[in-house]
């Protein structure tokens, strides 16, 4: 019988590539499936789109952001999340992070937080990018506080951004500088 890793055992963290399309698709179907009220997307609509329908954004050069993936030791994707930078001038110095998910299977094993790490790792190597923003539904108590803990901060709550089966789901936006940004604080500053 092949020993599982420990609960803990670090993913593999690479960025994602349009060769990864047919993995990103399977991956994002199921999350959308399995966590709807997440997303802003809406599984059937996934559903229907070909894996090729993802290359464009697994393809972004590396100045305009970069999808990262997370693997196991068998080569099977386990998590996935996007860092995309603004398009316009006046807000290149910016970028949303998108589409964060680690399928149900590998949840609670530390992988959200990993991913997450390499996001703001990779983010802030690029040249002029000072801050990231995000949206997270506000009911998911449990990953607003997994952004908390990596140095999000709330700045708005958009009151039933999304409607899941007749229900409303509010969206809080949050805030992330790094290091770059003229507003930074070193986290050890008293001000
Ligand atoms: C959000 C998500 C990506 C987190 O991934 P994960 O690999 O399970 O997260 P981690 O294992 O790194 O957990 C991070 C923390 O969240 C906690 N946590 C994770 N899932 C939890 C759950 N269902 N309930 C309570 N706490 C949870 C963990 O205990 C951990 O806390 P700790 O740092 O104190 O140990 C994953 O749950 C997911 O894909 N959810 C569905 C899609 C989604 O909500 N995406 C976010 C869109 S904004």
């Amino acid at each position: 019988m092949t020993p599982q890793p420990p609960a803990s055992a670090p993913a593999r963290i690479t960025v994602l590539t349009a060769a990864h399309a047919p993995a990103y698709k399977a991956l994002r179907d199921e999350a959308l499936r399995c966590a709807p009220e997440a997303f802003t997307s809406d599984y059937a609509t996934a559903l229907q789109r070909p894996a090729q329908a993802y290359a464009p954004r697994l393809s972004l050069p590396a100045s305009e952001g970069f999808f990262l993936g997370a693997w196991d030791a068998h080569g099977a994707l386990l998590g996935s999340l996007g860092c995309e930078r603004e398009q316009r001038a006046q807000q290149r110095h910016m970028a949303t992070v998108v589409a964060m998910m680690v399928a149900p299977r590998a949840q609670r094993r530390g992988i959200g937080r990993q991913l997450l790490q390499a996001c703001l790792e990779r983010a802030a190597q690029i040249a002029g990018l000072e801050q990231l923003v995000l949206t997270v539904t506000a009911g998911n108590e449990h990953v607003v506080r997994l952004y908390e803990r990596a140095g999000f901060t709330p700045y708005g709550l958009l009151p039933r951004a999304i409607v899941v089966a007749g229900r409303g789901h509010d969206k809080l936006h949050m805030l992330r500088l790094l290091p770059s940004s003229p507003l930074w604080h070193a986290p050890h500053e008293d001000h």
